[in-house]
């Protein structure tokens, strides 16, 4: 045989295997992301806030594409902003991308070690959890159950709302809609009406956890080291988690005595299923420790989420008159002229327009703008990308409702779009145009539940009120990100930073040193009308007066920061009564 054809050939099969070779050992990355170094970035990501975080991502987004990785720690955090992708990933890869992450420091001693259904890893323990509540609370059979408790509830309030009408003055409705979200999510917990002083007594521990929660954070960075630095702040969170525990086991005691004496009121709680409940792996009951902690998630979930798009839908209607007659004229037509007041729960069924405005409520002002973080089991390639077991997978929610390419002129409040004949699919299950209660099997248990709060109360609320701004007045629709607090004054106020021949660029186009109006294409347009309006009044109201603290005061300058995006000035409305 020739020499020449030996070594081609031989040349050949080397190409070959080397090709096969290097198929197999071929090294999948994870999706693109911006330069990482190691501990700073890490360091500026996680002293950002939620609401500054954001329009980073969409900066991001727009230069890497809809999936971005971004290192924190050694972990990559993987951020899919579109609407495709999350339905590949949460609902045709649903079992692949339905875990959590693994719970940091403080997380473990508020889930007690993931023993609740949002943060329980994908397994037995989650699926019995999720199931007791959707089968045993959240069916339709036992909704109807607590409808009577909705009726109450919503007397209350309207009662509430008209000594405010009365009087003329402005009322901060949140507070009324967050309380009667609790009052609603107590009774379904613990299956009875608690006097008043002792609802105020669970929501106060409720909200002083969550509102301390983010400046625990810092004990979940080398927690064995931070715990001995930041001792006060340990023991802080460990005396709010005992504070609920002295709150609530009374409350969860007291029932489990009734069952005992045969006393309970007829309806079914969520306390009354937890007590019935077993462990599918130990074979052992709930300890009180765990009820507690399943309660307070109870009690979170619905209580802020739903008052927060109440509080939006309210507040676009007040901004749209047109669209709030619109609803009250479509109640007018069911109702006829009957006399009581109230649209009653089997009548929203008929209102079409009421449930649209709803569902545009829920896309333009999601309460939560990403799902709680998502993790996979195993290292899953998707999309041609590697997503590591040990990061976490977030999902833009508030970006997937504002996507230009899905929706029509996104940023306005149509809710004419949801008017059509095939109805709209909320869940996602066959394509994701937008995910307010997340998507796949991780989707909110509590979906349906807080679609009938949002429709009873808003019908009710136009049918019995007619909702105005204060005198002169427009709403604002800023938002603000908020259920945290952050209490460090980390950096000081030296306006000589800015004393420079260069001037100082905020639109930031050449580098991002500062954003507070974000960057980019989205960068808030009214800018340069901001900073006049500063400007004007800081020079006007100094060339005035000499401004100074109250005697021996001085000025705290905390910020406020909570867990839902919910409006940054509260609406404050006058109502006058229709009848
Ligand atoms: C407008 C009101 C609400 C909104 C917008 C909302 C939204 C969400 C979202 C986005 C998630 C995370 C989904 C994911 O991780 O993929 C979630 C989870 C959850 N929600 Fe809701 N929610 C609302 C009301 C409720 C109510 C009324 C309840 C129960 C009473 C509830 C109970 C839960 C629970 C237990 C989870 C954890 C689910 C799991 O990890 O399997 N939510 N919710």
């Amino acid at each position: 045989m020739e020499a020449w054809f030996i070594i081609v050939v031989s040349a050949c099969v080397c190409v070959i295997v080397r090709a096969i070779f290097s198929l197999q050992t071929k090294t999948i990355n994870t999706p693109p992301g911006p330069l990482h170094i190691p501990i700073l970035t890490s360091i500026q990501w996680l002293l950002k806030s939620f609401s500054q975080r954001e329009p980073i991502l969409r900066n991001l987004h727009a230069k890497f594409g809809p999936i971005v990785t971004i290192r924190i720690g050694s972990q990559p955090a993987i951020f899919i902003a579109n609407g495709t992708l999350a339905h590949q990933a949460l609902v045709q890869n649903g079992s692949l991308f339905s875990d959590r992450p693994k719970a940091l420091a403080t997380a473990k001693i508020i889930t007690t070690h993931q023993h609740n259904i949002n943060s329980a890893s994908y397994g037995a323990t989650w699926r019995t959890l999720r199931r007791n509540l959707t089968s045993q609370i959240l069916h339709h059979s036992r909704i109807k159950s607590f409808s009577g408790i909705r009726n109450w509830v919503l007397h209350t309030l309207l009662t509430h709302l008209k000594s405010h009408s009365h009087s003329n003055n402005s009322v901060r409705v949140i507070d009324h809609f967050q309380y009667s979200m609790f009052c609603l999510l107590v009774f379904m917990c613990f299956g009875e009406r608690l006097d008043d002083g002792k609802v105020r007594d669970i929501e106060r521990v409720q909200r002083q956890m969550v509102v301390r929660l983010k400046s625990f954070n810092i004990l979940n960075f080398w927690p064995r080291v931070t715990r001995v630095l930041f001792r006060k702040l340990w023991e802080e969170l460990l005396r709010l988690r005992k504070e609920q525990e002295d709150v609530l086991a009374p409350v969860i005691r007291a029932r489990k005595q009734k069952r005992k004496q045969g006393k309970n009121e007829g309806v079914v709680s969520y306390v009354d299923t937890l007590l019935d409940l077993q462990w599918p792996e130990e074979k052992r009951k709930l300890n009180e420790e765990e009820i507690v902690t399943l309660c307070n998630e109870f009690l979170n979930a619905g209580t802020d989420t739903t008052s927060t798009v109440l509080q939006w839908i309210m507040a676009n209607l007040v901004k749209y008159p047109h669209e709030q007659e619109r609803v009250v004229d479509e109640i007018r037509e069911v109702l006829g002229e009957r006399e009581e007041r109230e649209v009653k729960e089997e009548e929203l069924q008929k209102l079409p327009y009421l449930k649209a405005v709803i569902l545009e409520g829920l896309r333009r002002h999601p309460p939560g703008h990403f799902v709680l973080p998502h993790a996979v089991s195993e290292d899953v390639v998707f999309n041609d990308y590697l997503v590591p077991k040990n990061g976490t997978v977030n999902f833009m929610v508030a970006e997937m409702g504002w996507d230009p390419k899905v929706w029509e002129d996104p940023m306005a409040f149509k809710p004419e779009r949801f008017m059509n004949d095939e109805g709209f699919d909320i869940t996602g299950s066959k394509e994701i145009k937008m995910m307010p209660f997340g998507a796949g099997r991780r989707i909110c248990p509590g979906y349906n539940l807080a679609l009938l709060h949002l429709e009873y109360f808003v019908a009710n609320l136009v049918w019995n009120f007619e909702w105005k701004a204060p005198e002169g007045g427009d709403v604002d629709l800023s938002e603000k990100q908020e259920l945290t607090v952050v209490w460090e004054d980390p950096m000081a106020f030296k306006p000589e930073r800015f004393m420079n021949d260069e001037g100082f660029d905020i639109t930031g186009s050449k580098e991002i040193k500062m954003m507070p109006f974000g960057a980019g294409r989205r960068i808030c347009p009214g800018y340069n009308l901001a900073l006049l309006h500063l400007e004007y009044f800081v020079a006007n109201l100094v060339w005035n007066f000499e401004w100074k603290a109250p005697e021996g005061g001085d000025v705290d300058l905390s910020e406020k920061q909570e867990l839902t995006v919910v409006m940054k000035y509260p609406l404050q409305v006058h109502l006058s009564p229709r009848i």
